[in-house]
């Protein structure tokens, strides 16, 4: 009982949907610097951005996780929607962007980021889901059900 009471009160605190424009505020930057090199951007450049984006419909979404005792982004992914002309027309799901606000990891919350991106991408219609990730990351992943499959190449312009 104690401990559906935790998970309930857990469910109410952090909140998990789509990213919105005044996450902003809620340090959603801040968050994203947890995961690379992601330099401060101002006001303008985040709403057009956010608009470009969100012109995408649901062929790119951002899923964020807000702790809302604090009113602080603590988790995000995004996901993109491929159309391509095999598997008839089909449709494959990029997962990128994945970091968990250090604070609250191992609390499940990646595995509920990744949840709601691959759901996004099966609702969707894309026939699979796929991501990079570094070895350290190869178990989470795994518990999110994904399986290692071939290599990734890059090539870098800056
Ligand atoms: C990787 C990351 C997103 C995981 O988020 P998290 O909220 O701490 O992970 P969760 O609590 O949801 O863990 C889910 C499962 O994965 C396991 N797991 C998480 N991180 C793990 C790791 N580094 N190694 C092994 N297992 C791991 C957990 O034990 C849990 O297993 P269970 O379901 O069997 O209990 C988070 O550590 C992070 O933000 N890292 C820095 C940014 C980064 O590297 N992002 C990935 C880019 S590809």
């Amino acid at each position: 009982m104690e401990n559906n009471t935790a998970i309930s009160s857990d469910e109410q605190r952090y909140q998990v949907r789509k990213l919105e424009i005044t996450d902003k505020n809620k340090g959603f930057m801040e968050l994203l610097q947890q995961l690379t090199v992601c330099d401060s951007i101002t006001d303008e450049e985040f709403q057009k951005r956010f608009e470009e984006l969100q012109s995408y419909g649901d062929d790119h979404v951002i899923c964020v996780i807000e702790d809302v005792h604090l009113s602080k982004i603590v988790a995000t992914g995004s996901v993109f929607v491929e159309k391509k002309f095999i598997r008839n027309c089909g449709k494959v799901g990029h997962i990128e962007d994945v970091v968990v606000d250090s604070s609250v990891r191992g609390m499940k919350l990646g595995k509920k980021v990744a949840g709601f991106l691959v759901d996004h991408a099966r609702l969707t219609g894309c026939y699979k889901v796929i991501l990079d990730c570094s070895d350290d990351n190869k178990a989470f992943y795994e518990r999110c059900g994904f399986k290692q499959k071939e290599i990734q190449m890059v090539k870098y312009f800056i």
